[in-house]
Parts: structure tokens; C-alpha cells; sequence
């Protein structure tokens, strides 16, 4: 083969292999979102999760367990769906809005525990607020706004 064979050889490899990527990347992400689109809705999932621990303080202060415990429902789904909002990539970047810390892909295992403990408290919260034993209400509505926190101290800019 004269090396401008092997030149056209190799672009058009080239190309197959680019095209075989893009399709590769593109199957793998039907039923789930573009990076952009993981940003934005994971933001509005924060805020309304904002929103509702302030509704849910409101209510056990006033002793309506019945109203606070459907508040629960969100977070136990949102702690279940939280790992596929956070696509390799959508790290904060200067133009991206985004204040998720790189080490949330640096220590998966570390980010996946806090999602996990925000899931089981969230169910202990659920439990005591069924059982209305205000003593392990106000106890257990502590360690579940602490996993909060103890998130962001640790994957949020
Ligand atoms: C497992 C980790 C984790 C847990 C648990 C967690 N967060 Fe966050 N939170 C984040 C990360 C990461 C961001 C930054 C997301 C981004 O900007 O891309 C964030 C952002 C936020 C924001 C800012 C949204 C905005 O306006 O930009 C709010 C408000 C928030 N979280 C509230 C909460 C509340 C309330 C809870 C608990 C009920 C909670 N978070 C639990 C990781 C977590």
C-alpha cells in the first residue's frame, strides 16, 4: 500500500471509530439526560427539597404528623434518582452554574455512602413521624437535616 493509501486507511478509521463513539455515547444515555439538562434538574430537585424541609419543621412544630410524613415521600424518591443527576462531567465549572465538587467523581464510594444516608434517615424520620413519639420525631428530623449538611460540607463547593 503507497503511504497515501495508508493515510485514507486511517482517516476513514478515524471516522468510524469517532461515529462508533458518538453511537456508543448516545445509546447509553437514552433514558437519562444530557449533562445540561442533569445541572438544571438537579438544582430545581435541591430547591424544592429546600422548600420542603422548611414545611416539614413547620408542621412537626405544630404537631401535624400526618401532613409531615407525606412530606417524606420526596426525599426517599430523590434519594433514590439523586446518582443518575450527577453524569461524569457535570462537575462546577466557570459556565456551567454548578456548585457539585469534582470530588464527588473522585470518591464515588464517599458520595454514594452520603446519598445512602440521607435515604436511611429519611425512612427513621418516616418511621418516628408514623409512630407520632415526638421524642424520636425531633431526634430523627436532627440526623436527617444533618445529612444535608454533611453532604454539602463535604461534595458542594
Ligand atoms: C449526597 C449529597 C447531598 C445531599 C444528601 C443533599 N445535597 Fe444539597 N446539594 C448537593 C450538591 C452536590 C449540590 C450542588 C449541586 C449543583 O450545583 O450542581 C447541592 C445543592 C443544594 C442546594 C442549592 C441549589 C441551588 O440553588 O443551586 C440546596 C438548597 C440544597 N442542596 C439543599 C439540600 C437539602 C435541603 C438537603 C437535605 C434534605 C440536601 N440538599 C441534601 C449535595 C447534596
Amino acid at each position: 500500500m503507497s503511504p497515501d493509501n495508508i493515510i485514507v486507511m486511517n482517516k476513514v478509521f478515524g471516522i468510524l471509530l469517532v461515529g462508533l463513539t458518538a453511537v456508543l455515547f448516545n445509546s447509553n444515555s437514552i433514558g437519562s439526560v444530557s449533562v445540561e439538562d442533569a445541572i438544571q434538574k438537579r438544582i430545581e430537585m435541591f430547591k424544592s427539597s429546600k422548600a420542603n424541609i422548611k414545611n416539614l419543621r413547620k408542621l412537626i412544630r405544630a404537631d401535624d404528623t400526618t401532613e409531615a410524613v407525606q412530606l417524606l415521600d420526596f426525599h426517599i424518591k430523590w434519594s433514590e434518582e439523586m446518582p443518575l443527576l450527577f453524569p461524569p462531567g457535570s462537575e462546577a465549572s466557570t459556565s456551567n452554574g454548578s456548585d457539585a465538587s469534582s470530588d464527588i467523581w473522585d470518591n464515588p464510594i464517599g458520595f454514594q455512602n452520603a446519598i445512602k444516608q440521607y435515604n436511611l434517615k429519611s425512612k427513621d424520620l418516616r418511621k418516628s413521624l408514623r409512630s407520632a413519639d415526638s421524642a424520636s420525631i425531633n431526634e430523627n428530623f436532627k440526623n436527617f437535616a444533618g445529612t444535608c449538611k454533611g453532604c454539602h460540607k463535604q461534595f458542594r463547593n
